[in-house]
């Protein structure tokens, strides 16, 4: 079939009510063929409503969904491309693994020879890692294996886009791991576009090419991985998509000099307005000596320290400017042992990796 667009999902001023509720508000997005998009945010601002519009299980209330430039509107989801992992993934309790892998292609007409079937279902079943569970019942699955039978039976359709609802929720960290990595291969094999909904940014961040991060309906910030980690648009997407220190301070008249509430001052890479700011300090942006180093720097006390294996998160405290949070690589530091709590340090930074925001936006 020719392929009307090279946009595989498109909102166009999009918003959902529910009744008084408004669950997302104009909404604008497009999505590349073939792309791996993650729509993050926190429990509520909509992510799911976003996935069950392009799905079809809802209909905006206003704007419309496009898929491969086709308006949505009044389209049933099942005459819609997709295939939906959900949230809540609801399998056939009375069928066994392999006969709910296998009932969306028994649907399809012209009918599929059995031996495809079977063929297509083991391979989709190897690919979620459950290879030698085909004859076991649902009941008899961890919640885990319940989710993997759920993306099995998405992807045996192969759907030209694929919406996963919270896909690894269920599963323990070590398996979540292999699978973001599972689904990654398997997205890139398909060549067909993902969209994941997830509230983990870790998640987000490892496995899809464009981050759609959300807050109370709204879209924040598109873009990709990096970009929204090391360019957040705002303080919201500093801190929903990693960890930040907060340092408030005020930009003076120059537009450059960060005046801290301590009294001392910093030169900002970046040209602002002046007022009141808060400026953002990735913990990994920030480095910990016993001695004070050249450069910027602040001194503080350790006051806590958590143990992370290869890494350790510390908390310092800074007099006049609060509390940091700065997490040091073991392999990356000077000082081969730990440093205890408390000890005096030293923080030291370079100033183009502080983000500054308006007070305001906070
Ligand atoms: N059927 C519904 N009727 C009324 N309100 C709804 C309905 N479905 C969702 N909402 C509301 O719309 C908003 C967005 O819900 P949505 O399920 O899209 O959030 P989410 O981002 O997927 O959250 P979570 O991470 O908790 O799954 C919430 O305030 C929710 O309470
Ligand atoms: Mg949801």
């Amino acid at each position: 079939m020719a392929s009307a667009s090279t946009n595989d999902i498109e909102f166009r001023s999009v918003t959902k009510n529910y009744g008084a509720v408004t669950a997302v508000t104009d909404i604008n997005l497009t999505v590349p063929k073939g792309a791996f998009l993650a729509l993050l945010g926190p429990s509520g601002c909509g992510k799911t409503t976003c996935l069950r519009m392009i799905g079809g299980f809802e209909q905006p209330s206003a704007g419309s969904v496009l898929i491969d430039g086709r308006e949505m509107n009044g389209v049933p989801a099942y005459r819609r491309p997709v295939n939906m992992v959900f949230q809540h993934y609801a399998l056939f309790p009375h069928f066994n693994v392999e006969q709910n892998v296998a009932y969306g292609l028994k649907q399809m007409r012209p009918r599929i020879a059995a031996k495809e079937i079977d063929r297509r279902v083991a391979e989709a079943l190897e690919m979620v890692r459950l290879g030698g569970f085909a004859k076991r019942r649902i009941h008899e699955m961890s919640g885990g294996q319940q989710q993997r039978v759920a993306l099995a039976r998405a992807i045996v359709n192969r759907p030209s886009v694929l919406l996963l609802d919270e896909p690894l929720a269920a599963l323990d960290k070590k398996l979540r791991s292999a699978m973001q990595i599972e689904l990654q291969t398997l997205q890139r094999d398909l060549g067909i576009t993902f969209v994941l909904v997830t509230h983990d940014q870790e998640e987000a961040l490892s496995m899809a090419d464009v981050v759609c991060v959300m807050s109370a309906g709204r879209i924040r910030q598109l873009g990709s991985p990096q970009e929204v980690y090391d360019r957040p648009a705002d303080l919201f997407v500093a801190d929903f998509v990693g960890k930040t220190n907060r340092i408030t301070a005020s930009m003076e008249a120059d537009g450059t000099t960060l005046r801290l509430a301590d009294g001392s001052a910093i030169a900002s890479g970046k040209k602002l307005e002046s007022g009141n700011v808060i400026a953002a300090l990735r913990p990994e942006a920030i480095h910990l000596t016993r001695k004070a180093a050249a450069g910027t720097s602040f001194k503080g006390t350790v006051t806590h320290r958590i143990f992370l294996g290869s890494s350790a998160e510390y908390a310092v405290s800074v007099p006049g400017l609060g509390d940091f949070l700065i997490t040091a690589d073991r392999r990356s530091m000077n000082e081969s042992d730990l440093v205890e709590p408390g000890e005096e340090v030293f923080l030291g930074f370079d100033p183009a990796a502080i983000h500054v925001f308006p007070a305001s936006n906070a």
